[in-house]
């Protein structure tokens, strides 16, 4: 079925200048960016973002993290588009993911992981309001 995740590419992976590349990824598996802006979140962004996670041991230096540079953030369509994207992206933690994953080619630590994606179509579809309230989105 056709669906709609969130995707973030993270502070680490703009300041590594990779964007494009990972758009190319995205584009080359049947992804389409229909929604797409830059932002420098506030704490109190990141912290409402991640909420879910606010009482795991990770929360304050994950929050600091995505504070610390501009983040690119955009809603993907496409066939099975949430799995798609974790596929694409890899295991959270940079040592685990597959060869040839985003987080695997890209990515430094578990923290500075380059990508986020949304994990379920409920997660989807409250990541993708934070952001894009009302943004109109692209489909094509
Ligand atoms: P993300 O998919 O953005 O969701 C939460 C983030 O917390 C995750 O990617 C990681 O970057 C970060 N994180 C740090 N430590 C952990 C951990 N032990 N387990 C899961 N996520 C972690």
């Amino acid at each position: 079925a056709i669906e709609r995740t969130l995707s973030i590419i993270k502070p680490d992976a703009v300041a590594k200048d990779v964007i494009g590349q990972i758009y190319s990824r995205f584009e080359n598996a049947g992804l389409k960016i229909i929604a797409a802006r830059m932002v420098k979140l506030s704490r109190a962004e990141a912290e409402g973002f991640y909420a879910e996670h606010r009482e795991r041991p990770f929360f304050k230096d994950l929050v600091d993290f995505m504070m610390s540079g501009p983040v690119m953030v955009q809603v993907l369509e496409g066939d099975n588009a949430i799995a798609k994207n974790r596929e694409l992206m890899g295991a959270t933690n940079p040592k685990e993911a597959d060869k040839g994953t985003i987080r695997a080619d890209f990515a430094d630590s578990i923290d500075a992981n380059a990508v986020h994606g949304s994990d379920s179509a409920t997660a989807a579809t409250k990541e993708i309001a934070f952001f894009f309230p009302e943004t109109q989105t692209y489909s094509r």
